[in-house]
Order: structure tokens, then C-alpha cells, then sequence
């Protein structure tokens, strides 16, 4: 009898560049907007400058990848350390890194799955052009895509150009928005988002002219909103929650114009980006070639009426564990139905079925998960080790509900979650850890930086020996 998972399948695990690499100023490296942001948090956590120090460890590093026996492993490039300014002079020590990386990678039998930009956005962008508000952005970022499509394309065949485009786009800190009037601040995100999706199209189509065989697609942050009743205004804010934060940007990737609503959204908001003759066909050939996606959690929404502060029912509301607003049509509730983590996280392995469903059913593409996992504050025992049950019992989970969505007939290409080892969590540094690899530090003390298997790596070793057999 055939397995549950395809003799092919592509277990792996995922980092980004900010979060693991460190050296954050060495090799002629850039500063980021990641490590800006980290930075101004040093006080009181960890930040980027050494992070899990990946920069002095990989070839260690991808000693345990094999020793896991990752088919695939899915991390990111950081745009500065290849093009310290964002758009001048190439930095051959960052390119010479990377592609080290890659090789050895390779020699160890785990194909690269990179990912293009991570919330890292080279800071000499955000001072010249106000970042991704001007068009020029567009272009630097093309310019960095085929560089990596021409050194590397002949070695990595799957891109993810942006990671989570729709989740980063609503977070004012990682776009660097300053600007205090909300509506003034919404103007210049949906510009943003905008010139986002044109970089990925071009950068798409870059990828089809330079790549043999080569596939360009987002790293989407998915949502999964249930209505809190069966009232049908819950189920349209819970709907309309799902369009409005991750749906509308799939339609891009995939249709290349925005869906009627969210059309509609930007002209009842007065905030309809500036687009040029030509785009329509940018945007149009760009199109993506598979779909990854990122799941950790469920939502639960309920109806919110407009007022008259949000005529158009487009409702700023906060979410109760993420900080920064959001707009929909709804208010984030609790689900009574699931269990929460430690950090609020709602989780649910059957809304990934759902999710992997519902992503198949509108496009048709095959799909990948690129991160899924818990973050915890594991913590290092007597007898030298990590017991974390709890990892491994969410993984399982999901794990279930990956094997019951290929049943549904779901292309699902492989499974790789986040973190194949402790990394810098964006809002707790090293308090909060998901990897399979513990790295001896915290968030003030750097240690030893030892790399400790926890018992969750033995478990997925043996989950990866047995290709799924053995959850
Ligand atoms: C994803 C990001 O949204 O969530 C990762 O792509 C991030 O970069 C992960 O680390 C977990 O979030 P956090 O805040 O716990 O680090």
C-alpha cells in the first residue's frame, strides 16, 4: 500500500536570513530594516548582530541538516549583504557566502528553497526612496532578483520572492512607516503594497527567462477566520477577513489585478496606488508558479458594524496577540474551541487542511509550507537536553492534517517548518524558540552558542526516515 505521503516529498525546515545569521556588519554587509527595528530593542533582548551566528557556524549548521535528514531547506538571502545599498555596488563577499552555502548544501544532498527578501529591506532604501513608497524600489529589487537568478539559478530551482507581503504590509515598523495620521499612513502602505506586487511579477518573470525549469512564488502569511456564530454578518466579517489579509494578495499574484472588494476598499478609502501605463501586463505575466505558505494559527471573528469614524465598514480594530492594526470588517474574538500557546497562538492542525483546501481549490497551483511550528520557552535540563513534548505533539498534528489534505487530493510538495534551529523571534529574541536545534544562548548572555539537539529532532528525524509513517 502506498504511503500517506508522495515517495517524493520534501520535509525541511526554514529560518531567514535577520534571525539566524548575525555578522550583521561583517563581509561588507548592509544595514537592514530588520536589524534597525532589532536594534532599537537591544536594551532589553536579543537583536540581530549575532543572532543564532549561522554566519561563523553554517558549515556545523548544515552538518545537523543532514544529520536530520532535510531533503530541502528553505532560508533567505539578505538582499544587503549582497547589494549593501540596495541598488549599487555588488558585494562579492555576500554573494561568495551564499554561495558556499548553497554548495554545501548540495553536497550534502539538500536542495536550497530561497527565499528572496524577508522583512530585511536594505535600510539605504528606506533613507534614498522612503522604500517601497517609490517606484525605484521596484526596479532595485529586480536588479537584485536576476543577480541571484543568474548566480545562483543554475543550483536553486524554487524561489519565494517576498515573504509574507501580506502580513509585513500591516506592520508599520517593518515598512518603516512613520507617518501618524492613519488615513495619510494607509495611502502610502497601499502604494506599498502595490510597488510589492509589481517587484514580484517582475521578478517573476526574470526567474522564467534566466531559470531553467525555475519557479518564483509568494511566502504568504495564511489566515483561516471562523465566524464566532452562524450569524451570516459573522460569516461575512470572517470571509471578509481571510480576503482583505491574504486572499486579495494571492488574486494579485495569481489574476494580477486586485479582487472587486478590495478595489473597492481603496477607492471608498481614497487611497488608490499610483499605477503606470503597462503595469496590467507586468502584472499579469508575472504570474506565480506555487503557493507557500505559512500557518501557526486560527482567528475568530465577529461582526463589526461601520460608524462613523469607519464609514465604509473598513474598521481598524487591534488584534488580541498581534500588535499593530489591522483593517477588515470585523473583531478578533476568541475561539473557545481550541487551545491557545503560551504566546496566545489558537492552534489548530485542522485549520491547515482547511487552508490547503482552500488555497487548491481557487488556484490550482501546488503548494509548499514554508514555516509552521510553536514557539516556546524551552528550556535546557539537567540532563543536558530540551524535552519538548509539545513541539512535537503540534507538529504531529499538523503533520495529520498535511496526510488528510493530500488524501483530499491537495498538491502538496513538501513540508518545512519553522525553525530548523533556535532563531531571533521578531518580537521575543531568544525567549521564544521553535527550533529542532537549540542554540545555547539568551537574550543578553551569548554563552557558548552550543547547538543542542532537542528531543523534537529525534522525532522528525524518524518522521523523515519513515517518510510520514512514523508521527
Ligand atoms: C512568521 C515570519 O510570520 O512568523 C517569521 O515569517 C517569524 O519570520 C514567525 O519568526 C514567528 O513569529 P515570531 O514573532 O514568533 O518570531
Amino acid at each position: 500500500m502506498a504511503g500517506r505521503f508522495p515517495e517524493n516529498f520534501l520535509w525541511g525546515a526554514s529560518s531567514s536570513a535577520f534571525q539566524i545569521e548575525g555578522g550583521w556588519d561583517e563581509g561588507g554587509k548592509g544595514m537592514t530594516v530588520a536589524d534597525y527595528n532589532s536594534f532599537r530593542r537591544s536594551a532589553r533582548q536579543a537583536d540581530s548582530k549575532v543572532a543564532s551566528d549561522f554566519y561563523h557556524h553554517w558549515k556545523e549548521d548544515i552538518g545537523l541538516m543532514k544529520e536530520l535528514g532535510m531533503k530541502i531547506y528553505r532560508f533567505s538571502l539578505s538582499w544587503a549583504r549582497i547589494i549593501p545599498d540596495g541598488d549599487g555596488q555588488i558585494n562579492q563577499a555576500g554573494l561568495d557566502f551564499y554561495s558556499n552555502v548553497i554548495d554545501c548544501l548540495l553536497e550534502n544532498g539538500i536542495q536550497p528553497f530561497v527565499t528572496m527578501y524577508h522583512f530585511d529591506l536594505p535600510y539605504a532604501l528606506v533613507e534614498k526612496y522612503n522604500g517601497w513608497e517609490d517606484r525605484r524600489c521596484v526596479y532595485a529589487f529586480e536588479r537584485y532578483a536576476r543577480l541571484c537568478f543568474e548566480k545562483f539559478g543554475n543550483k536553486v530551482k524554487y524561489w519565494q520572492l517576498i515573504n509574507e507581503q501580506n502580513l509585513m504590509i500591516r506592520v508599520d515598523e517593518r515598512m518603516n512607516i512613520q507617518e501618524p495620521d492613519p488615513w495619510k499612513a494607509d495611502k502610502i502602505r497601499a502604494q506599498m503594497d502595490y510597488h510589492m506586487f509589481l517587484a514580484h511579477a517582475l521578478a517573476a518573470r526574470a526567474c522564467h527567462e534566466l531559470i531553467k525549469d525555475g519557479k518564483a512564488g509568494p511566502a504568504v502569511s495564511s489566515t483561516c477566520t471562523y465566524p464566532l456564530t452562524n450569524k451570516p454578518q459573522d460569516v461575512w466579517a470572517a470571509k471578509m477577513n481571510d480576503c482583505m489579509k491574504t486572499v486579495y494578495c494571492l488574486d494579485m499574484h495569481y489574476y494580477g489585478k486586485y479582487p472587486g472588494y478590495y478595489m473597492r476598499y481603496l477607492k471608498e478609502r481614497n487611497i488608490v496606488p499610483a499605477m503606470e501605463e503597462g503595469d496590467e501586463e507586468i502584472l499579469k505575466a508575472g504570474r506565480m508558479d506555487y503557493i507557500a505558505l505559512n500557518y501557526y494559527r486560527t482567528l475568530c471573528a465577529s461582526y463589526l458594524p461601520a460608524d462613523e469614524e469607519h464609514p465604509a465598514g473598513m474598521r481598524v480594530f487591534r488584534g488580541n496577540e498581534v500588535d499593530f492594526d489591522q483593517y477588515g470588517y470585523c473583531r478578533d474574538e476568541k475561539n473557545v474551541n481550541l487551545k491557545a500557546s503560551e504566546y496566545g497562538a489558537q492552534i489548530d492542525p485542522m485549520g491547515l487542511r482547511i487552508v490547503l483546501n482552500d488555497y487548491y481549490s481557487r488556484y490550482h497551483l501546488p503548494m509548499l509550507i514554508t514555516e509552521n511550528g510553536l514557539g516556546m520557552a524551552d528550556e535546557l535540563t539537567a540532563d543536558g537536553r530540551i524535552h519538548d513534548s509539545y513541539r512535537i505533539d503540534y507538529i504531529r498534528g499538523h503533520l495529520e492534517a498535511c496526510a488528510l489534505a493530500l488524501e483530499d487530493g491537495v498538491e502538496l510538495m513538501g513540508y518545512s517548518p519553522w525553525s530548523f534551529m533556535d532563531l531571533l523571534s521578531c518580537h521575543q529574541g531568544f525567549r521564544k524558540r521553535y527550533g529542532f536545534v537549540y542554540v545555547n544562548r539568551d537574550d543578553m548572555d551569548l554563552k557558548d552558542l552550543k547547538r543542542i539537539r532537542k528531543d523534537s529532532f529525534y522525532w522528525y528525524q524518524n518522521v523523515i526516515r519513515t517518510n510520514g509513517e512514523e508521527l
